[in-house]
């Protein structure tokens, strides 16, 4: 019997509302599969707690976590609470403190017709973002001198260290030998010279060790025109944090939009729980409706599924959300169809069972 504790923070806006299709996901696989059980225990940390408290979640809430399997995370973020506390305080705090070093973002088309981009299909558009995601241009590290004076002055650090910079690089050579994939390195050495001058040494230090792994290495501002042009460029890439999580919006925007990204924050080494979230945010402008797409947050649990070595439903999850993309009838509106977000959800866990019975 295999047994997971999983902790839920739905979080703001739609992420209580996607997080809700993920766990009768995860319910109707334990109903399916009497090998697999799972206890749920949700957390009400976010801007309302904010709101409530003074803070975005209890003080000891690491302390809470720690002893999960894993973290289901919706979003975090809304109007009312400054972004730079509500995010830093809950999201960056616990990607931070339970070294969960290692962002998975696939960006993945999985139906050819979800793409704006001409002429391009499965087969050209099918990599994995490997961010870095716990230092860098998120180190937190700063100032602000003179506030509110004329002589005003604001530092904000990007922190690179050796240790940070050799471990995400070579997660993602690990990665790219394992699969048989090329390797693409996203940096900006021309105008940062000293945090990317030392990426660039150490991607290419670290290769050495991998002759086996063909390699390329793009500035930003170019990678970014490859990702809309010519994204069959690209199968393995690691990148830093900021430029990971900008490269993953384009990454959204060319595979279906927000409401089909996933990203796994993950602590490799598994001394603290990873945490399965979608790329998207808490959508102040969809939230409430019951229309947002519940899917980014369902591919997250087969991403879940992955790390715990239940690969089998971690593949049944992922032809499930093939599955409903090909038959075109149970979307929500951002992809033009009219179900609720609890109606595509139903329809998911029906056919995933069907398939898998
Ligand atoms: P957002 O991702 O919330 O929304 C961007 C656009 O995508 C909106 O038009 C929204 O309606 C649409 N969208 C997003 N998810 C969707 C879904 N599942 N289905 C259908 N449409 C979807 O980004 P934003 O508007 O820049 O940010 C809103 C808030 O969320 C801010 O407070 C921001 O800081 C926060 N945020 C949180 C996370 C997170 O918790 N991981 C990620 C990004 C943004
Ligand atoms: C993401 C989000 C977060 C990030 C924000 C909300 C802090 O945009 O997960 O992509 O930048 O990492
Ligand atoms: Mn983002």
């Amino acid at each position: 019997m295999n047994h997971y504790n999983i902790a839920l923070i739905p979080g703001d806006g739609i992420g209580p509302e996607v997080v809700e299709e993920g766990v009768k996901v995860l319910k109707a696989i334990e109903e399916a599969d009497k090998t697999i059980s799972f206890t749920f225990k949700e957390f009400p940390w976010g801007c309302e707690y904010y709101l409530k408290n003074g803070k975005m979640m209890d003080d000891d809430a690491l302390d809470i976590l720690k002893d999960y399997d894993a973290i289901y995370l919706g979003a975090v973020g809304y109007p009312g609470v400054p972004d730079h506390i509500s995010l830093r305080d809950l999201l960056i705090k616990i990607r931070k403190g339970f070294d969960q070093y290692v962002n998975l973002r696939p960006v993945e088309l999985l139906h050819p017709d979800l793409t704006p981009l001409k002429n391009k299909t499965e087969k050209d558009i099918d990599m994995l973002v490997i961010r870095e995601n716990s230092e860098g241009e998120y180190s937190g590290a700063g100032d602000w001198l003179f506030k509110d004076k004329p002589e005003e002055v604001v530092l904000q650090t990007g922190v690179f260290s050796r240790k940070g910079t050799e471990r995400i690089i070579r997660y993602a050579y690990e990665e790219a030998r394992k699969s048989n994939r090329t390797l693409t390195s996203i940096s900006k050495g021309n105008a940062l010279n000293y945090s990317m001058v030392f990426w660039d040494q150490v991607f290419e230090e670290v290769g050495k060790e991998y002759p086996d792994v063909k390699t390329y290495s793009y500035l930003v501002d170019a990678a970014s025109l490859y990702f809309v042009s010519q994204p069959e460029r690209f199968e393995v890439v690691v990148t830093s944090n900021l430029f990971g999580d900008i490269v993953t919006d384009i990454g959204a925007a060319i595979t279906g939009g927000m409401g089909l990204a996933t990203g796994a924050n993950i602590n490799p080494e598994r001394k603290y729980p990873s945490m399965f979230e979608p790329v998207h945010g808490s959508a102040p402008d969809i939230a409430g409706k019951g229309i947002a797409n519940p899917i980014a947050a369902i591919w997250s649990v087969s991403q879940m599924l992955d790390f715990f070595g239940l690969e089998e439903w971690a593949e049944a999850v992922l032809n499930t959300i093939k599955q409903i993309l090909k038959e075109n009838t149970y979307l929500t509106p951002d992809l033009g169809g009219s179900v609720s977000t609890d109606e595509l959800g139903s329809h998911f866990v029906e056919l995933l069972i069907k398939n898998r019975g």
